[in-house]
Order: C-alpha cells, then sequence, then structure tokens
C-alpha cells in the first residue's frame, strides 16, 4: 500500500531546542518509519518576519537541519528539503491568492496573534499577511495527506483546506485535502525554564538541542520550581512547578518520579536534588544528540548534499503539480 505523505516544517530562525524535540521531533521520528516524510525548512516564510536579517536566516537553515540529522531523522526515510529551492510553491501561492479574500486573513487567529507579538498593527508586511496562503501552496503542491501541528497551527490548516476545495471546485480536482495531526497537550508542548510561558528562542528560556553539557546543567539549575519552597523540610508544590513538568516528560523511570512526587508534597526533597535528577535524565538525552550534531558540524559539504538531493525530489513532484494545476486553470499555453 501506499505510504501516506506527511509534511512537516520548521522556519529557520534560530537552532532548534527541547520544546521543538517534544512538540514535533520526536513525532517525526516515528512518523518517518511509516509514513512518507517531508521535511521543509521554510526559509521563505522565515524571511516574511525577518526581512532585514537574511543572514540570520541563510546561518539558521544550517542549523536547523544539523538539528534534525541529530535527533536521528534519517535521510534516507524522511525528506529535508528548502522552500526557496521549490519556485513553483511561489507559483501556486499567486494563484491561491485570488480564492481567498483579505478579511478571511484578517480573521485567521494565528497570524493575528502574531501581529499582536510583532507589535505589526498598522504595519502588517504584506507578505508576512499572506503567509497562511504560501504555506497552504507548501502543503498542496506536495498533495500532503496529513499535516502534524501544535493547537496553534490548526486555523492554517482550516484554511488550507478552504483554499483547496475552492481550487478542485473551480477548476477540477487536483489538490487532496490535508488532514491535521495534533499531538496530545500533554505530550505537546514544554514549559520554558521561567516554567511560564512555552519554551522559546526569544523568551531567553530555553535549553539548545546543541547546548554543551554543562550549560545544560547551568539552565536546569536556574530553572523555575515552587517560590514557597524556600526549607527542604517544607512540603512543596509540583503543580506550575517546571521541573516536575519535565520529569513528567524526560523522566525514563516515571515510578520514581512518582516518589519524588510524593516526597516533595510530604516535605523533606530539596530542589537542588530533584534539578540534579533531572539533569541526569537531561544528559543522557541529549549527549549522543550533541555528539551526533558535532560530527555532522564537521562535514557540512555531506549535509549540504543531503539537502541538495532531498531538494532535487521534490522539485521533480512540484513540476508534476505544476502541469497539472496549469492544466485546469487553462493557462498551459506552449
Ligand atoms: N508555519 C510553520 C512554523 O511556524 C512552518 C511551516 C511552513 C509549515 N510551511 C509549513 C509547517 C507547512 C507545516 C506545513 O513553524
Amino acid at each position: 500500500m501506499k505510504k501516506k505523505i506527511v509534511l512537516t516544517g520548521d522556519r529557520p530562525t534560530g537552532p532548534l531546542h527541547l520544546g521543538h524535540y517534544v512538540g514535533s521531533l520526536r513525532n517525526r521520528l516515528v512518523l518517518q518509519e511509516t509514513h512518507d516524510q517531508f521535511i521543509m525548512v521554510a526559509d521563505v516564510q522565515a524571511l516574511t518576519d525577518n526581512a532585514e536579517n537574511p543572514e540570520k536566516v541563510r546561518a539558521s537553515v544550517t542549523q536547523v537541519v544539523l538539528d534534525y540529522l541529530a535527533v536521528g531523522i534519517d535521510p534516507t526515510k524522511s525528506t529535508i528539503f528548502i522552500q526557496s529551492m521549490i519556485p513553483e510553491i511561489a507559483e501556486l501561492t499567486m494563484f491561491f491568492l485570488n480564492l481567498v479574500t483579505v478579511a478571511r486573513l484578517h480573521r485567521n487567529p494565528t497570524v493575528k496573534d502574531e501581529i499582536k507579538q510583532k507589535g505589526y498593527e498598522e504595519s502588517i508586511p504584506a507578505g508576512f499577511f499572506m503567509y497562511p496562503v504560501s504555506q497552504a501552496a507548501d502543503i498542496a503542491f506536495l498533495k500532503t495527506n496529513i499535516v502534524p501541528v501544535g493547537h496553534d497551527q490548526l486555523p492554517m490548516i482550516e484554511q488550507t483546506n478552504e483554499i483547496i476545495r475552492k481550487f478542485n471546485r473551480l477548476y477540477g480536482d487536483v489538490f487532496v485535502e490535508p488532514e491535521a495531526m495534533v499531538p496530545p497537550a500533554l505530550t505537546g508542548r514544554l514549559p520554558g525554564l521561567d516554567g511560564k510561558s512555552k519554551m522559546g528562542k526569544s523568551l531567553g528560556n530555553a535549553i539548545f538541542l546543541g547546548d554543551e553539557a554543562d550549560d545544560v546543567t547551568k539552565k536546569i539549575m536556574s530553572m523555575y520550581t515552587d517560590a514557597n519552597h524556600l526549607r527542604v523540610e517544607d512540603p512543596g508544590q509540583i503543580e506550575d512547578n517546571a521541573v516536575f513538568m519535565y520529569l513528567d516528560i524526560f523522566g525514563r523511570d516515571q515510578a520514581a518520579v512518582a516518589e519524588m512526587k510524593a516526597h516533595y508534597q510530604r516535605g523533606g526533597l530539596g530542589d537542588v536534588k530533584v534539578k540534579r535528577y533531572l539533569n541526569d535524565e537531561l544528559q543522557a538525552l541529549l549527549t549522543p544528540i550533541r555528539e551526533r550534531r558535532k560530527l555532522f558540524a564537521a562535514d557540512i559539504g555531506q549535509v549540504m548534499s543531503i539537502l541538495q538531493e532531498g531538494t532535487a525530489k521534490v522539485r521533480e513532484r512540484a513540476r508534476h503539480t505544476m502541469v497539472q494545476v496549469k492544466q485546469a486553470m487553462k493557462i498551459d499555453y506552449f
């Protein structure tokens, strides 16, 4: 049976962190065994809000791909490609723009949130404003069946499906309606070191996959716990306690974690002990990743040929789709 096509992607704006690992990389390692998985380095999308920073985007492309390879994304199982090297996506975006209204774009909750976050308000770059349409083209041109996303990206899939339905109704059945695959809330979201917002690069609350061992330890030792847990013998709170949230996710021995939680709540278990335990668990996860990352980083030529091969394969598919699109739209002149 033909495997289903899965597409995921990341905007290259910096190296990836543990939040990415928990929210999507881990899932991609599973999916590459069962699906026809494509992973897009969305540099065009990254440029929609980084037009002044092309160096940052360029450097991040390499960083992100190093992170993929380091965690075990296997280029013989997953196809990694660069968005900007597939000009057919830009072409398709142009046609898709005719199928969506400005009012509909204004209502997209993901874009609304980002506009607020970035303080764009009255000065939204048009390219940024319409990136959901570009993302619809990303998903459509590959005939993607499944898009794994976090909750915040759900409106993107909804809008993609609207555009695809409209295209198919107007011009004929070229595209496939994709399904969103949302990870369970518990496993999909990792709070930052501050325990408050989700882990993010710009918030300064992240552990990066390439962080050196002693930086990881320092970051863990600085983590937010229970502000009222002042003396070891005091009872402590495990709710909203980032260290225990991390242990729920990264603890390999959940029976031991449950025991520590009970001990912490009773009193008599100090923060430093719990943090040392978490440090051991995270070092066990991150050490092999860091080592693999260094091996690949020492051979950037190999990394670039992996990208080039993946991109060439995707470009073939893109050309094929565009022939169908142009026939359907009656713009296949010669
Ligand atoms: N919007 C995604 C992000 O913010 C990146 C992305 C671009 C994407 N195109 C995609 C994800 C297509 C899935 C499918 O990281």
